[in-house]
């Protein structure tokens, strides 16, 4: 049992005040070496709710030297003990979902009851489902020749770098540090700046459990903060989640150390429909795959919804009616579907693109929701969801990352039609197809260039599902006991010549 355990916080203003000016070496919740802090901003309402402690090379220098001393014991530990105290980490986690949904919320602006709350009961679960796969860091034996034994081991890296976006900071947050734990190593973790301080909770939450050092948070900016950690020598790899544009610098800058690197990137997934799908469930699955409910915050955002002629009237019909029952307002109050965008800036991209569809030729924008009444909410960076007609696969709403409560829906004719244009992307995160027919489902599960492929469902990131993309979309997997194996660990082989 812990002694001093911490108690949940249910006031997030004051949790978020506790969290200032801190980040987390060694065991210990420091400020930076600098002193410097950032602010950190309540996107309902603009209002401060923190100083973020400005980490930068000096603090990432400390912060891996802890990780590369504690790693020595925590990778020599035996692989379930590791995994115990990483599913210790959940179980204690889980009693203080509440509290990190709260916090989540305020520094996001993600609706409480669709989102972060949600959002904070994966977090806990991913730590206790990856410290049940201690034992499963197996290697082989190799039939060679009689009188030679040759076996493969798997061995941890050592200290891994992990770099997260805000949109979803715990989940993603858990699918790195989790596996990267249980197969031995240790972690330096770069928050997002719009997004430090929940982060930072969860991680003074695990440090009662975990040995000191094992996992460390720094928060700070990409080029001062990231860049260092991704080049620092001591970092044996380097999982990332965010922009294409940032993923390819990482990949660029781990490629002069040769270090291997996991990039989780953007998206533009589309979703088809067929005209003899179960419309009401692919209304449901819009809604979900959109991610309405965060904003279309979400790199698997089912952005491009190519619905056949015969039902796409009815189909925006009723999506547009469904969308538009949907509560935007206060991302604390427990009846809000939909919160707001996370900054200024994200905000000003997603407008202007909103904004450029409005005038594009033969498109109409069907804006839906309506803005929220309350004043505290007028400084808010709310955006009304628009669903985009007449749209062609091309057009730059079609074809760029809005990462906004945005849709096209794009009418086609036939199905080979359907799959071209799904196809035509950088990206191939996520797909979906909607039919009752078998085989023309199953023929698009085999041609839809996607990490993950999904027939008459939009589910969300699920525990032991392999989740990655190929072309823009990055490199990797990640969720799954295959990530944990392929990329937290490196592989010896060994043989012994016994004649
Ligand atoms: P970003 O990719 O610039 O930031 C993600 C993380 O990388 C943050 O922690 C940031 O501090 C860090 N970073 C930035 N520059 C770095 C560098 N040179 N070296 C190391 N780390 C660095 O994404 P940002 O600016 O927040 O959003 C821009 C766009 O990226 C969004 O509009 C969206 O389209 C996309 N995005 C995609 C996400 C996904 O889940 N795939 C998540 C967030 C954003
Ligand atoms: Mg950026």
């Amino acid at each position: 049992m812990l002694q001093n355990r911490l108690e949940p916080v249910l006031d997030p203003r004051a949790l978020a005040r506790e969290m200032s000016n801190k980040l987390l070496i060694d065991g210990a919740m420091v400020p930076a070496v600098s002193r410097k802090t950032f602010k950190v901003v309540n996107p309902a309402t603009q209002e401060t709710v923190s100083e973020a402690a400005d980490g930068a090379a000096a603090d990432v220098d400390v912060a891996v030297s802890a990780a590369a001393k504690a790693q020595k014991a925590w990778g020599k530990m035996a692989p379930r003990e590791r995994g115990r105290l990483v599913q210790e980490c959940g179980r204690i986690l889980n009693d203080h979902v509440e509290e990190l949904a709260r916090l989540v919320t305020i520094e996001t602006g993600k609706a409480i009851r669709t989102e972060s709350r949600v959002e904070a009961g994966v977090f806990a679960d991913i730590f206790v489902f990856y410290g049940g796969l201690g034992s499963e860091l197996k290697g082989e034996t190799v039939p060679f020749k009689p009188g030679m034994l040759t076996i493969t081991q798997r061995e941890p890296i050592g200290v891994v770098g992990a770099i997260i976006p805000w949109n979803a900071p715990l989940l993603l947050m858990a699918l790195k540090v989790a596996p990267a734990m249980v197969a031995g190593n240790t972690v330096v973790l770069k928050s997002a700046e719009e997004a430090p301080l929940t982060v930072l909770r969860a991680c003074q939450i695990m440090n009662q459990v975990l040995p000191p050092g094992v996992l460390n948070i720094l928060s700070g900016d990409g080029p001062q903060c990231g860049a260092p950690l991704v080049a620092h020598k001591g970092i044996g790899k380097v999982t990332f989640t965010g922009s294409v544009e940032t993923g390819k610098l990482v990949y660029g800058a781990a490629s002069q150390k040769l270090i291997p690197v996991t990039l989780e990137l953007g998206g533009k997934s589309p979703m088809i429909v067929m005209g003899d799908a179960d419309l009401d469930k692919a209304i449901d699955g819009a809604i979900v795959g959109m991610r309405f409910t965060r904003q279309g915050q979400s790199c698997t955002a089912a952005s491009r919804i190519f619905v056949h002629e015969s039902i796409h009237d009815a189909f925006v019909k009723r999506l547009k009616a469904k969308v538009d029952a949907m509560k935007m307002g206060d991302p604390l109050d427990e009846k809000t579907d939909i919160g707001t965008i996370i900054s200024k800036q994200q905000y000003d991209k997603v407008v202007s693109y909103i904004r450029y569809g409005e005038n594009a030729p033969g498109a109409t924008a069907h804006r839906c929701s309506s803005m929220p009444a309350d004043a505290k909410l007028a400084k808010g960076y709310f955006v009304q969801p628009v669903i985009f007609t007449g749209i062609a696969n091309d057009n730059k709403l079609a074809r760029e990352e809005i990462f906004g409560p945005v849709a096209c829906v794009i009418k086609f004719k036939d199905y080979e039609e359907a799959i071209r244009q799904a196809n035509d992307t950088e990206y191939g995160l996520a797909a979906t197809i909607w039919t009752r027919d078998l085989k023309t489902a199953l023929d698009a599960t085999q041609r839809l260039e996607a990490g993950l492929v999904q027939v008459n469902q939009n589910l969300v990131v699920q525990a032991n599902m392999s989740y990655g993309g190929i072309k823009n979309s990055g490199l990797g997997k990640e969720a799954s006991l295959e990530a944990m194996l392929e990329h937290f660990t490196r592989k010896k082989t060994i043989v012994l010549n016994l004649g």
